[in-house]
């Protein structure tokens, strides 16, 4: 296993102030769109209540067999391996040098790579912009070729993460997937075995900001840590990441197709704070099946928050259709429904108990047939490739992740629990669900239900 946490040596750290103030607003309400606010006065106080409540560890779990503990962080990552990392540029922040800083989460501090100016933030025209790259060599070492569609996951769910956060702030966020690769890991000066994947814009009046002049920049760059002694190479990887790149000289744009808007009723209610349910958001290991049912109301709830719009500059479509498997929901007869795509509406496809089934293509996991409902996130890449070209791939992917995360932390909210589920049988899926080759490909599993106790966790 590799390292688990990303340093770059011999750079300035900077500490970001302890004990943050918790964002109040009810978690439903910033996923229903609200903004919240900051009594954040200047950069230092921001920065670290946006990274507290997107990016931060969280809780711990000890290992029974050898006592060991390991971080768990504010955003899920498949096999908890963390392939994201978060980089930022500034721009005028009060009490906070303009420059580009990597996002330490093991102190909660800030490696500064560099001062001045950044023409990637510049171009953007946002005080704060983040740069999420992926280092899928902490993926692969465990999930080979298919460590690269966990990786678009993860960013999906960082995405989300930092844009909640931000919304609970009282900020705006926008994510750009469209840029050429080289000339961000060019300005950035990644290391060759971290890619940026999605770039993501904040802007607001909650930002404490004051007017900035450019300024020269001066580099300190830092050395990254070494993961591992050795790497093995997945060519599969290599070529998928190749094939969706961009190589042209553009950096960020607006959007060139408006917001989808999904409306579902949300008639189950929480005063969780967002504050407190993201950082009790944790993965159920298994669910407590029997006898226990989800109410129709709290399953409606979850999906709108799901439902919700998505900011960025491919998010004009949706790509992602959810397939559920109800198992025990009030009101709801067990089968699989289609959810319509503009509408709470759900489609009957197949009626019977799902349990052994969803388990079962779920590589026989058992939190997929224990949990109340689970669902298939299929994607329509002929789609978005048609739109995007290959790098449509990528955004079908970060979707996916994005829509797993609101599921998440409505679950939350709610006090159920919820797993991703990266791992299960794609083409069985697709005969289940009696696909053709034109019915799209599914690239996510989702389960949500009462969470069994986990002895291991500690927070
Ligand atoms: C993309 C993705 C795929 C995942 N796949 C699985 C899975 O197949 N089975 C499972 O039990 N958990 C899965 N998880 C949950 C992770 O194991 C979990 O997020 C990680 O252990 C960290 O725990 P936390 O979510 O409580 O922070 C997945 C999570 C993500 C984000």
């Amino acid at each position: 296993m590799p390292e688990p946490f990303r340093h770059y040596e011999d750079v300035p750290v900077i500490d970001l102030p302890a004990d943050p103030p918790v964002p109040e607003l009810p978690a439903l309400d910033v996923l229903g769109g609200e903004m919240g606010s900051t009594p954040a006065q200047d950069g230092p106080a921001f920065l670290s209540e946006l990274l507290f409540y997107s990016a931060a560890i969280s809780a711990s779990k000890r290992v029974p067999s050898t006592g060991e503990r390991y971080s768990l962080r504010v955003n899920p990552s498949s096999g908890n391996l963390h392939p994201t990392e978060f980089h930022f540029i500034t721009r005028g922040l009060i009490g906070w040098a303009d420059g580009l800083y990597h996002y330490r989460p093991s102190s909660h501090m800030a490696e500064q790579r560099g001062l001045g100016t950044f023409e990637l933030a510049a171009a953007i025209g946002s005080p704060i912009v983040f740069i999420l790259t992926s280092i899928v060599w902490r993926e692969a070492w465990k999930y080979r070729s298919r460590a690269y569609r966990y990786c678009l996951h993860d960013i999906g769910h960082a995405w989300q993460a930092l844009a909640l956060a931000a919304r609970s702030m009282g900020c705006r966020s926008f994510a750009t997937g469209r840029f050429d690769d080289n000339q961000v890991t060019q300005i950035c000066h990644f290391h060759d075995d971290e890619w940026p994947l999605l770039v993501v814009g904040l802007a607001g009046d909650s930002i404490p900001v004051v007017p900035s002049e450019p300024k020269t920049s001066h580099w300190f760059g830092g050395r990254p840590n070494q993961l591992s002694p050795e790497t093995i190479a997945y060519p599969l990887i290599e070529r998928v990441h190749a094939a969706t790149k961009i190589l042209v000289p553009t950096v960020a744009g607006n959007p060139s197709v408006a917001p989808a808007e999904i409306r579902f009723a949300a008639p189950a209610q929480s005063s969780r704070t967002f504050g407190e349910t993201v950082r009790k958001r944790r993965s159920a290991v298994d669910f407590v099946g029997g006898s226990r049912s989800l109410s129709l109301a709290r399953l409606s709830t979850i999906l709108a928050g799901a439902a919700a719009p998505f900011f960025a500059d491919f998010s004009g479509e949706s790509f992602i259709r959810l397939y559920l498997y109800a198992h025990r929901i009030d009101g709801l007869e067990p089968g699989v429904y289609r959810l319509g795509k503009a509408s709470g509406e759900l489609e009957l496809m197949r009626s019977g108990d799902q349990r052994v089934v969803a388990a079962g293509l779920s590589l026989g996991q058992n939190l997929a047939g224990n949990a109340c409902a689970s669902f298939s996130l299929i994607g329509d890449l002929d789609h978005a490739t048609s739109i995007f070209g290959d790098r449509g791939y990528r955004y079908v992917h970060f979707e996916a992740g994005a829509i797993g995360h609101r599921l998440y932390l409505a679950a939350e909210a709610l006090g159920l629990g919820a797993t991703g589920i990266g791992a299960f049988f794609d083409d069985e899926v697709h005969r289940y669900l009696n696909f053709s080759s034109h019915d799209g490909q599914v690239v996510y599993h989702f389960a949500i239900g009462y969470p069994a106790p986990d002895l291991r966790l500690s927070a």
